[in-house]
């Protein structure tokens, strides 16, 4: 996609081992951090904002700003997808989304046929500007949930502990939930392919609740579509860079990664780093995973917990991050603390 030759970040996504490692952090925009409370505070719905690509540009810059991260992560949400497809989105302050619930055939025959790419033009946008902000050796990932992901939000309409009612949807109304995917797998392809014509340089997909899917379930809504999201990118761009997320499906994640065809694979906060150093091919770039509240408690359980992961990642293909999204009340004195800790690492 781009000259990586610049950027560690994309070094070491084509299979480089550096040391120290490039390093960012999922949600690294947000609210911890008091420039992103300013210019939240000036948007009366957290989507008015991400579709705003002055103010959704400058909050992609701003964690590269303070800390100097190896990448920027576009600033949006996942959810913007099914927004895209005509399904009613919106944000509570203080508790998360909210989505018109797809309970039948009826709110599933509501839904556009295809992603509405208009709608999210103001992503592109957003993409275009940071791209011509970033400093050179900073890479752009873009993203979209997976479809398991984003299925369960829009089954369920809200955040849930287990994503109970898209499992038993699922377990009721196999075929129209098979629609349902296949729909989002389609949007995700042809979202993605647009995020990389518009200027990011690697993509990531988050399946942040694959964790609660058993084996079978597991193969047919985790993995199918993410192996057909990242065949239908690349039929598009041939050199794309993927990064897979499947959250909390431990010993699964060696199949995952030989499976689907990502090129890197994010690791959960409760995966041992030794297991996946000794587990997963080298050949594939692993990305984590400190527990995020280890860096919300600072001092000794993030030195350790920083220490462990470097130490076990060492000499392999390995982009430093949290095992999860940065916590809300995380000080930014720990994330400087991280940083000195990853980028005083082995510089051999
Ligand atoms: O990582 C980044 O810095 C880039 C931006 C980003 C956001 N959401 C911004 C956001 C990314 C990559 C996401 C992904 C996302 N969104 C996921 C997958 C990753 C994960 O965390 O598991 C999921 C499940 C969502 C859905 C979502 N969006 C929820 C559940 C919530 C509310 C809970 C919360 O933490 O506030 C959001 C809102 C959201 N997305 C905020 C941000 C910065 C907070 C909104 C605000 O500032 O008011």
């Amino acid at each position: 996609m781009t000259d990586s030759s610049e950027k560690p970040f994309l070094r070491v996504l084509d299979g480089e081992a550096l040391s120290p490692p490039p390093v960012w952090l999922m949600r690294q925009a947000g609210r911890y951090l008091p420039e992103y409370r300013e210019i939240r505070a000036k948007f009366p719905t957290f989507l008015d904002f991400c579709y705003a690509p002055k103010a959704a540009s400058e909050a992609t810059l701003q964690p590269i700003r303070r800390f100097g991260f190896d990448a920027a992560i576009l600033f949006s949400d996942i959810l913007v997808v099914p927004d895209a497809l005509g399904q009613k989105v919106s944000f509570e302050v203080n508790e998360g989304p909210r989505l018109e619930p797809i309970l039948s055939e009826k709110e599933f025959g509501r839904l556009n046929e295809a992603i509405d790419l208009k709608r999210l033009a103001p992503v592109f946008e957003t993409i275009e500007r940071v791209r011509a902000a970033l400093p050179a050796t900073t890479a752009l990932i873009g993203f979209c949930g997976a479809p398991w992901t984003v299925a369960s939000y829009m089954i369920a309409g809200r955040g849930t502990p287990d994503q109970a009612p898209a499992r038993l949807f699922a377990y009721r109304e196999p075929e129209l939930f098979q629609r349902l995917i296949d729909r989002l797998i389609e949007a995700s392809v042809d979202y993605l392919a647009r995020q990389i014509e518009s200027g990011v340089e690697a993509v990531q997909i988050f399946d942040s609740w694959a964790g609660v899917l058993p084996a079978g379930e597991y193969e047919r809504w985790c993995l199918a579509p993410i192996k057909q999201i990242v065949a239908g990118v690349r039929r598009r761009h041939k050199d794309a860079q993927v990064i897979g997320f499947p959250k909390g499906i431990g010993p699964r994640l060696d199949d995952f990664a030989a499976q689907t065809g990502i090129d890197a694979l994010g690791l959960d906060s409760a995966v041992d780093p030794l297991w996946a150093a000794q587990n997963i091919p080298n050949a594939k770039a692993l990305q984590g995973n400190l527990d995020p509240l280890a860096l919300l408690a600072g001092g000794a359980a993030l030195e350790a917990g920083a220490a462990r992961i470097l130490k076990a990642f060492r000499g392999r293909p390995h982009i430093f991050n949290l095992g999860h999204g940065v916590a809300q009340p995380t000080p930014l004195a720990h994330v400087e603390a991280l940083m000195r800790l990853v980028r005083g690492h082995g510089a051999s």
